[in-house]
């Protein structure tokens, strides 16, 4: 099956929902409970605007996943970075689509100026942790009991991913004080 990556529309709301929903109902991937309507996906998919992106996977006609970047920070500093998501539908995982994906969204953010894209992952993400690092992510550190989510505390594991002039001449492990 061919797999089409492209911008989101307000159209594709219904659908976004649904995988970020069932995302959210796993348990193993955000500390979000609250389910998303369509209506305000649609109005988040339309709010977007450079430097961030929405993007969508379509595959055989019907839309398998989405992936997204939104602000980091309302500080001037940060203005250059950005935080992602990123859910496939449960059929469409272990593929290569979420690789595909997020290289897009990556490459569509360096290509909007940004200087980083970064994110939290569930230490116990095994799936999300090795695509991130497939896409050349470095995992910064863990945040121990970041926060509780059914009442559990969880771990998060920071990722980053420097992007255009930022990713030049990076320091070596050593390098780094
Ligand atoms: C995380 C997710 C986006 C990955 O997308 P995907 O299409 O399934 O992943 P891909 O097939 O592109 O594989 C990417 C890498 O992850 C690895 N991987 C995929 N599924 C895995 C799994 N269940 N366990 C361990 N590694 C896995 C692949 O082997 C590949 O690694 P490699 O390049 O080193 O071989 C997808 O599984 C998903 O939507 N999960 C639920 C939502 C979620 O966790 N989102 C992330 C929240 S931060």
């Amino acid at each position: 099956v061919t797999l089409t990556i492209r911008p989101a529309g307000p159209q594709d709301a219904a659908a976004v929902a649904a995988i970020h929903n069932a995302g959210i109902d796993s348990g193993l991937a955000t500390f979000e409970t609250r389910p998303r309507t369509a209506d305000e996906t649609a109005a988040r998919i339309t709010a977007t605007c450079p430097p961030y992106g929405f993007l969508v996977a379509e595959a055989g006609g019907a839309v398998v996943g989405w992936a997204a970047t939104y602000p980091y920070s309302q500080r001037e500093a940060y203005a250059g970075v950005a935080e992602f998501s990123i859910y496939l539908a449960a059929e469409a995982r272990g593929r290569g689509h979420g690789h595909r994906l997020l290289a897009e969204l990556l490459e569509a953010a360096e290509d909007a100026g940004l200087h980083k894209v970064t994110s939290r992952l569930f230490a116990t993400n095994a799936a999300s942790r090795r695509l991130c690092a497939a896409v050349g992510f470095r995992e910064v550190g863990v945040h121990l009991r970041h926060a509780r989510l059914h009442g559990t505390w969880r771990d998060v594991v920071v990722v980053e991913r420097l992007l255009g002039a930022a990713a030049a001449d990076l320091p070596s492990d050593d390098e780094r004080i």
